[in-house]
């Protein structure tokens, strides 16, 4: 779809079967009993997914938009109401068992299409100008899409046999000088947010202008490389890098490296993304890190994490003319060819493997590989409001959720943009999340 006010039917039922198609690809590989049992006390039963993104599906497109009323969902509809029932008790909850969760899909699907019409765009109507409440139940879609890689790489038992479909670049060897390198960013004026309406999420709105003063960024994500000097230099163990919620947090853990790693030996580690374990490679993303290992990491570097706003202003802003892209390299839609996204390399990807993939002040994978981290709170921009449900963004707004921006490899394309805001608990490791620094500058 566009981004203009109408759409063809065409085009939308090509996108709604393409994401299902996506999701009963994931799902392919996994037996009756990976989709029932809780994997962990973060993540939901996969078959919960399943049918919660039917009674998201549900509750938005013939519900609420399509104005007559829905389909009964057979008695499951508070099963599936993630507020009813937190993550950590989702395995205790009588669920539909494969077969059934694929038939509520399918058969609210088949329910979706037969009236499709009544979602036509309608100007007057914010749910269905341009398409909205469709990209929502689509991007849903998606979003749960990356929540289930984050179960099946926490899955107990046999790892999951990623569908992996590329094989990822090799890039030259010309990164390994550059590491920890840090590009100026004149501050000044930029403008952040946006005030789409036919895709983005009420937390991105409105557009706004911020000041920023002068800082420097650094022009790639932290490697594995960086953050082996780190846990060698006993960023694990000497308290000076660590705040004190990350100490605390520390001692709970009671850890010794990113979630995903394992010590081979002196020195050597090998790290696993799903069914796939490698040694580890000095040159991707570090990946699995809370943010309290992000803050511990930039400490030890003498640097510090930029704010969501700096790190969308080296994203998206071309200081030169006064303009925001939509994306670090521009116009173009995001796609595999052009950065590490849409879950079809099934790993982080070494720097340098993506050469446009870059900002206009030189920053190099802002978009996928591996979610970033940043200092800010997750809270309203000025003028926010909340839409279409203040559960979507305003319930998580405070002081306990920390940003993350740009998106990972398992970030499916249509759900990647340079204003999206991601957030988590400090505490968390089960994201697809790195982080890159940034340091106060005087000139
Ligand atoms: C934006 C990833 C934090 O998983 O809570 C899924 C996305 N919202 N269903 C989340 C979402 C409703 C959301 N995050
Ligand atoms: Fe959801």
């Amino acid at each position: 779809m566009s981004e203009g006010e109408g759409w063809e039917r065409e085009e939308v039922v090509g996108l709604l079967s393409e994401a299902r198609a996506r999701t009963l690809l994931l799902i392919a590989p996994l037996s009756p009993e990976d989709l029932r049992i809780q994997h962990s006390p973060l993540m939901s039963p996969i078959v919960w997914d399943l049918g919660h993104i039917a009674h998201f599906e549900e509750v938005w497109l013939l519900t609420r938009a399509g104005r007559s009323s829905g389909e009964a969902s057979e008695g499951l509809a508070g099963t599936f109401n993630p507020f009813e029932n937190p993550r950590n008790t989702r395995g205790q909850l009588e669920l539909p068992c494969r077969g059934e969760a694929l038939e509520y899909l399918a058969r609210v699907r088949r329910s979706v299409l037969d009236r499709l019409d009544e979602l036509a765009p309608d100007p007057s109507d914010p749910l269905l100008r341009a398409g909205y409440v469709l990209r929502l139940v689509l991007q849903h879609e998606y979003q749960h899409n990356e929540t289930i890689l984050q179960t099946l790489q926490l899955k107990r038992g046999e790892p999951y046999p990623a569908p992996r479909s590329i094989a990822l670049p090799h890039p030259g060897p010309a990164w390994r000088e550059r590491a920890g390198e840090m590009v100026r960013c004149p501050g000044g004026r930029v403008e952040v947010g946006t005030n789409d309406r036919s895709v983005a999420y009420d937390n991105e709105r409105p557009r706004h202008d911020v000041e920023l003063a002068p800082f420097l960024i650094d022009v790639a994500p932290v490697t594995n490389g960086e953050y082996l000097a780190f846990i060698e230099a006993g960023g694990y163990v000497d308290r000076a890098f660590w705040s004190d919620a990350g100490w605390a947090w520390l001692q709970d853990e009671a850890v010794e490296a990113p979630a995903s790693w394992r010590r081979e030996g002196e020195g050597r580690w090998s790290i696993r993304s799903m069914d796939r374990r490698e040694e580890l490679r000095p040159l991707d993303p570090v990946c699995h890190v809370s943010y309290h290992e992000a803050c511990a990491y930039a400490r030890y570097a003498d640097k510090r994490l930029p704010t969501e706003l700096e790190w969308e202003a080296a994203a998206t802003w071309d200081f030169e003319r006064g303009e925001k892209l939509h994306f670090p390299w521009g116009e173009r839609a995001p796609e595999p060819t052009l950065a590490n996204v849409d879950q079809v390399s099934f790993q982080t990807a070494p720097l340098g493997s993506y050469p446009s993939n870059v900002s206009p002040i030189g920053c190099y994978g802002m978009i996928g590989d591996v979610w970033e981290w940043t200092s800010s709170d997750f809270e309203g921009y000025p003028g926010f409001e909340s839409f279409p449900y203040p559960e979507y963004s305003e319930v998580f707004f405070g002081s306990e959720q920390k940003v993350l921006r740009g998106g990972s490899w398992a970030t499916r394309a249509g759900a990647l943009r340079s204003t999206f805001r991601n957030w988590d608990f400090p505490a968390r490791r089960q994201i697809f999340a790195g982080f890159r620094c940034a340091k106060d500058t005087e000139r």
